[in-house]
């Protein structure tokens, strides 16, 4: 769990963010997929080329479940308990990828906002994506 300072943290560098979601999360799908081609294999239906509309699309509604999880620091799991259960028993997503993404979005908000981008917003901006990736994954078995 977050401290109140690493939550004051988060909700401070997701201000900034919030404003620029859409691209952030293309570009942090774009990180993953030319930093980690296997990654692709999950999406075989999508147009994974820079730009595309689906790369888009997709960067958008992540933006948007990690916005829910800011608002809901301290139920986490309830905010995104449908993507638990979507992610685990649907798409079956290996949980290691969700370490991949996790660094990525944090490259792409560290490259926006580098002076933004303090030690303790680092620190507190990765245990956050790390406590989104575990609600994620728990439902495996
Ligand atoms: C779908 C969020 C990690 C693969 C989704 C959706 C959201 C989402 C909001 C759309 C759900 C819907 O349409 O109802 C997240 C978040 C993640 C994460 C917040 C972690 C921070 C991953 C990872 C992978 C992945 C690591 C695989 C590398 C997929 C796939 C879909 C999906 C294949 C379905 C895409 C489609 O067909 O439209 N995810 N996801 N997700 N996610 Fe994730």
């Amino acid at each position: 769990t977050l401290t109140q300072a690493e939550k004051a943290a988060v909700v401070t560098i997701w201000a900034k963010v919030a404003t620029q979601a859409d691209a952030i999360g293309a570009e942090s799908l774009e990180r993953l997929f030319s930093s980690y081609p296997q990654t692709k294999t999950y999406f075989p239906h999508f147009d994974l080329s820079q730009g595309s509309s689906q790369l888009r699309g997709h960067g958008s509604k992540v933006m948007n479940a990690i916005g829910d999880a800011v608002k809901h620091v301290d139920d986490i799991r309830g905010a995104l308990a449908k993507l638990s259960e979507l992610h685990a028993y649907i798409l079956r997503v290996d949980p290691v990828n969700f370490k991949l993404l996790s660094h990525c979005i944090l490259c792409s908000v560290a490259a926006r906002y580098p002076s933004d981008f303090t030690p303790e917003v680092h620190a507190a901006w990765d245990k956050f994506l790390s406590s989104v990736s575990s609600v994620l994954t728990e439902k495996y078995r």
